[in-house]
């Protein structure tokens, strides 16, 4: 069901954790199951120098957050905003239909951190 890809990540996420003292903080709660993604940025000069995520999410949510974090790494607010969720399905090498909506909790999560940096906010 899932790619190998997905597994590996499912298995060692690379990205997954707490950080100290983020620059910015989003949280998104997935309205079909429930489950909540909290990402967590450290920026510098407008790009994303470090990133990290916690959630209570399933196999698809850990893996593709994983992977949009190795994406967004290093790029600049604007090109991490623009990421889209094929993006990072093409780099999991698949992803069930069924579960393209909790890859979305990344990346909503992703510009809630992004917006709140925007507009000041970064208590986590
Ligand atoms: Fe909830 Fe995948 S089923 S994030």
């Amino acid at each position: 069901m899932y790619s190998t890809e997905t597994l590996k990540r499912f298995k060692n996420p690379e990205f997954v954790g707490d950080m100290e003292n983020p620059d910015a903080v989003g949280e998104i709660g997935n309205f079909k199951c429930g489950d909540v993604m909290k990402v967590y940025l450290k920026i510098k000069d407008d790009r994303i120098e470090d990133i990290k995520f916690e959630t209570y999410g399933c196999v698809a949510a850990i893996a593709s957050t994983d992977m949009m974090c190795e994406l967004v790494k290093g790029k600049t607010l604007d090109e991490a905003y623009e990421m889209s969720n094929q993006e990072i399905v093409n780099g999991l090498k698949d992803l069930p239909p069924v579960k393209v909506h909790c890859s979305i909790l990344g990346t909503r999560s992703l510009r809630d951190a992004i917006d709140k940096y925007r507009e000041g906010i970064s208590e986590k």
